[in-house]
């Protein structure tokens, strides 16, 4: 019979309270996810500090909650996963010390889930998995990754923005057009306005070899336009964000096909907040196409930040055996480091 394991999974790296209860038979059995949208907007960013005493605030109600309406107790769980990195340090404490003080308290183990293996996962979230290995696209606004996966836990990263990440610059892109934060949703919203655009911004990089990104000087490419430009109607700024986010999925998927030309896989998964946007999804779906290789992404709610794919991650590392881990946080941790 296979082992029961029944996992609490906590996501506190950003902005986004989260909480899921994931189990190793019935798969996802009830999440939650509180944005903290209101809290920062009128900052224009996530403010770190606010962000750690609101995770600390609305964790610990939101679990009790999650359980009460399941029906669960938490004699019932098995175990707990909180996301331990990469991440803001403080938002990231409140939810690990809350697992830690839980798992004390019940005698079941805790376990850190780096964040980016989260998203990797999430597609395990959705009916029809992809088989391993497959290739990922990680595009979220603190990370831009293009990672082999082998199997769970082996995960090689094979490329990697320099400078800001795509939904960073989506966001940045978004406040000179005057759009409200976070922008890479109100940005795809300006750019489908428009069918086509006047403007063609250079696709970065992509005439060097390899297959690290650059967004930063995309950005600043947006800010001179628009300085030339002076005041713009909704329309030519429609123009604007059409033509930057044709770049910047032109050049995504330009390295995508790189990556597949030099890896031989044979799937592509795209995960991260910017996953959830239509126009990347289509042109990634003409590559996937055009090269033969199967396209999975998880559905929106779970490329965003959320706490079912830590859920995941933990059960699935607790099936392989892993053991309690004492809190520990790492605000900058690679990917690559992680064991099967
Ligand atoms: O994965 P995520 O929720 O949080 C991080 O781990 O960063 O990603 C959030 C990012 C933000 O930068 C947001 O603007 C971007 O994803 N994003 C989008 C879209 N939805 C979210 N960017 C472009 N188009 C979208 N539809
Ligand atoms: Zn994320």
């Amino acid at each position: 019979m296979a082992k029961r394991m029944l996992v609490l999974g906590v996501e506190s790296s950003c902005d986004e309270t989260a909480v899921a209860l994931y189990d190793a038979d019935r798969g996802l059995i009830d999440h939650d996810i509180y944005s903290q949208l209101d809290l920062h907007t009128v900052f224009g960013g996530v403010v770190p500090e606010l962000a750690a005493r609101d995770h600390a605030r609305k964790c610990a109600p939101m679990i009790e909650a999650l359980l009460g309406r399941n029906h669960i107790k938490y004699i019932d769980l098995d175990g707990i996963s909180y996301t331990s990195g990469p991440g803001l340090a403080g938002a990231l404490l409140s939810g690990a010390c809350l697992a830690a003080a839980l798992s004390d308290r019940l005698g079941i183990p805790s376990i850190g889930v780096h964040h980016l293996e989260g998203h990797l996962m999430a597609v395990h979230l959705e009916p029809n998995p992809p088989a391993y290995p497959f290739l990922a696209l990680l595009v979220s606004g603190g990370h831009t990754q293009l990672v082999a996966v082998r199997a769970f836990g082996e995960y090689e990263t094979l490329g990697t923005t320099v400078d800001d990440a795509v939904g960073e610059a989506f966001d940045k892109t978004a406040q000179l057009l005057g759009l409200p934060y976070p922008g890479g949703p109100q940005l795809e919203a300006l750019a489908a306005k428009v069918k086509q655009s006047a403007y063609a911004f250079p696709r970065p990089m992509v005439d060097r070899p390899g297959l690290d990104f650059s967004f930063s000087g995309l950005k600043t490419h947006v800010a001179n336009v628009l300085r030339r430009h002076g005041s713009m109607t909704l329309e030519e700024k429609a123009e604007v964000a059409h033509a930057f986010q044709e770049a910047v999925f032109d050049t995504l998927v330009i390295k995508c096909r790189r990556a597949f030309e030099q890896t031989h896989i044979e799937r592509l998964v795209i995960g991260g907040g910017v996953g959830a946007n239509q126009v990347l999804r289509r042109k990634m779906q003409d590559l996937a196409s055009r090269l033969d290789v199967g396209i999975h992404y998880p559905s929106a709610i779970f490329c965003t930040d959320n706490a079912a794919m830590i859920a995941y991650v933990g059960c699935q590392r607790l099936l392989h055996g892993a053991i309690s881990s004492t809190i520990r946080i790492h605000p900058r941790m690679p990917l690559d480091d992680l064991e099967p």
